[in-house]
């Protein structure tokens, strides 16, 4: 049964980032309350620089351990590298044990290898659902995470991490798949601008998209968009 996502739509990128801290606060005082530990997955791309600063207080990330829904084949300190993003915005200004950050190999040239160890770290001493939040990000062409269209890892049904070829994205990249994003037990957006809108609304209306199988999952799905973004939708509510 498709569900509907819960659309946020904010009138400034202020008031959207700390709608989505709100949020994801939320989620995780849950995740430490009930199991003692908070699992989320971080987007990559440039749209949540602006929330991770945010995220930076509020949170115990003593408590958490990050993941991230997909990553580029380069090295760490890369300017294409998602951990960079991430470690620049949130890992080094919160203090993060690097302990608590599970970040894909993407150095490695083996990239099968590194999936199959990410796919280790993410079920080791853990349960199914794998994930508390996944954080997700939504290109023009209505793919997420590195799932992109026409590609063979759509097909995935059984792996949670996977290699995947895109070459005529001029990279290839390591990628968390349907299994493993569809069966967090919530999942977020985060998509501005009006370069997005016409996606946001094909996949919020289920085309057949990549993103629109995670967006209308049976479970909790929230956007958070501003104004651009959503001016394809209808309704939605603002923070
Ligand atoms: C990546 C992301 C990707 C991203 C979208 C949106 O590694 O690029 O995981 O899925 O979320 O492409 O990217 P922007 O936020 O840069 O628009």
């Amino acid at each position: 049964m498709a569900n509907e996502p819960q659309i946020v739509a904010a009138a400034t990128l202020p008031e959207l980032v700390q709608a989505a801290a709100h949020h994801i606060r939320a989620a995780a005082a849950e995740a430490i309350a009930a199991r003692g530990r908070f699992r989320i997955a971080l987007a990559g791309g440039s749209t949540p620089r602006a929330l991770y600063p945010v995220l930076a207080t509020g949170i115990d990330w003593t408590r958490a351990t990050i993941f991230f829904g997909d990553e580029r084949a380069v090295p760490p300190d890369d300017a294409q590298s998602n951990y960079r993003m991430a470690r620049e915005t949130l890992l080094d200004p919160a203090g993060i044990p690097a302990a608590n950050v599970v970040r894909w190999r993407g150095e490695d040239p083996d990239l099968h290898a590194v999936a199959a160890d990410y796919e280790r770290a993410l079920t080791d001493g853990a349960t199914p659902p794998w994930l508390d939040l996944a954080l997700l990000g939504l290109g023009p062409d209505g793919h997420t995470a590195s799932l992109f269209p026409g590609t063979a890892v759509l097909k995935e049904e059984s792996r949670l991490a996977v290699a995947v070829d895109t070459e005529e994205k001029g990279t290839r990249r390591l990628t968390l798949t349907y299994p493993a994003l569809c069966g967090a037990r919530d999942v977020c957006f985060l998509v501005t601008g009006h370069d997005k809108a016409d996606a946001l609304a094909a996949v919020v209306g289920g085309a057949n998209l990549p993103a629109a199988r995670i967006m209308r999952r049976p479970g909790p799905v929230t956007v958070f968009c501003d104004h651009a973004a959503a001016a394809g939708l209808h309704g939605g509510q603002t923070p």
